[in-house]
């Protein structure tokens, strides 16, 4: 039997294995911000396959935040019924269900007036202007009515989206903020939106609903060794708050080699060994099950998969039983394949479905 198989005990939560499948877009919600039928056929096979926890592709808190059209949204109270049935899915198949929450910052769609950390000239000509401190509370408050939301809907607990130049990654990155005020500066200062979170939704959810992070271990700021040395202070931080886990990702993993794995796996060790009383798990590049192991054997509580989940849902049961490694050759076409053929999310299966198609078409000429 692999570690991988064996349950994990946080502080609240009990994880039935190591592997977490980590928040991924899925492009199958419609317009309106609602799961649809095939994505909650894609959390029950998710959990059938044997995923331990299922995190949510982002979910959106406020209206101005969506980061996509199609994106699951939970800024009012309309939108959490949907997430009692895909928790109800993901339980009936043994597996525990966290939500991802975010706000996409300059980065949302259908905005006019966009606001980030601070003023700067954005993509195509557009600016945006620096948010304000009531705009910041406002802000806080959002993401913690959307956790009390999904609380009541019967999610297992949340996980902050504080990753992948996101609204609150470009807090806690000095990249991104050059803030003067309460909010930037120091280490502290950056972190203050992150911790106002968590210690609201503990406030109004109690200290035992489960609040997850996921975070990227680097930077494209040149002092990488303060950067080091803040990601260890927010660690401490984020264990004296009571966090259930901690996800581990960076800032690039779109732009690494197609055959580059584990290629944050040094980094998170070095943080992992720094602040051991942290449950943390590693995102990144894992595609076997020798991947994953490495991770567990790096001392990582539990280890998390993305493309390979995209590629074959079912990925797991297959590395388990001996099978090869992943499917995916970390194309990246998953972000675009989508838009243009609904319903596909992997280039390998839109393959798949055209050779059998054609195969049809021919077979149907013959006759
Ligand atoms: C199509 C796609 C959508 C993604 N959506 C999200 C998301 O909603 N939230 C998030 O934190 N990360 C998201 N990610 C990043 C993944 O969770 C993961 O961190 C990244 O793909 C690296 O892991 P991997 O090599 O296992 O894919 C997405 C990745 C892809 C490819």
């Amino acid at each position: 039997m692999s570690i991988i198989e064996t349950p994990v005990h946080l502080r609240h939560l009990t994880l039935k294995n190591r592997v977490i499948r980590s928040a991924v877009h899925s492009f199958l919600p419609d317009d309106a911000g609602r799961m649809t039928e095939a994505e909650y056929a894609m959390y029950e096979t998710l959990a059938r396959g044997g995923i331990g926890t299922l995190i949510t592709g982002h979910c959106c808190v406020d209206p101005r935040g969506r980061a996509n059209r199609n994106q699951v949204n939970i800024y009012d109270d309309t939108f959490a019924a949907q997430f009692t049935r895909a928790t109800a899915i993901a339980h009936a198949a043994g597996a525990t269900f966290i939500p991802q929450i975010s706000h996409a910052g300059p980065r949302a769609i259908d905005q006019d007036d966009l606001a980030d950390v601070v003023a700067r000239p954005l993509k195509k000509g557009r600016h945006a202007r620096a948010l304000t401190i009531e705009e910041i509370h406002a802000i806080e408050q959002k993401f913690i009515a959307a956790a009390v939301r999904l609380q009541r809907a019967g999610c297992d607990g949340v996980q902050l989206h504080a990753a992948h130049s996101y609204l609150l990654s470009r807090f806690l990155d000095p990249t991104f903020n050059q803030r003067t005020d309460d909010y930037g500066g120091s280490v502290e200062g950056r972190f203050r939106i992150v911790r106002e979170i968590i210690e609201g939704i503990h406030a109004a959810c109690g200290e035992d609903f489960p609040v997850l992070v996921k975070i990227n271990l680097d930077t494209k700021d040149e002092d990488h060794d303060g950067y080091h040395d803040a990601m260890v202070t927010m660690l401490r931080a984020f264990h004296q708050l009571g966090v259930e886990l901690v996800e581990l990702s960076g800032v690039d993993f779109i732009n690494q080699p197609r055959d580059a794995t584990l290629y944050y796996l040094a980094e998170g060790e070095r943080l992992k060994a720094a602040v051991p009383e942290q449950a943390m798990s590693l995102v990144g590049g894992v595609r076997s099950l020798t991947d994953m192991e490495r991770v567990l054997g790096a001392g990582f509580e539990l280890v998390s998969l993305g493309r390979a989940l995209i590629a074959e849902p079912e990925f797991l049961g297959k590395a388990l039983a001996g099978g090869e490694g992943s499917i995916c050759i970390s194309c990246c076409r998953c972000f675009v394949l989508p838009e243009m053929h609904k319903g596909y999310r992997c280039v390998w299966q839109w393959k798949a479905a055209r050779a059998k198609a054609h195969a049809e078409k021919a077979a149907t000429q013959q006759a």
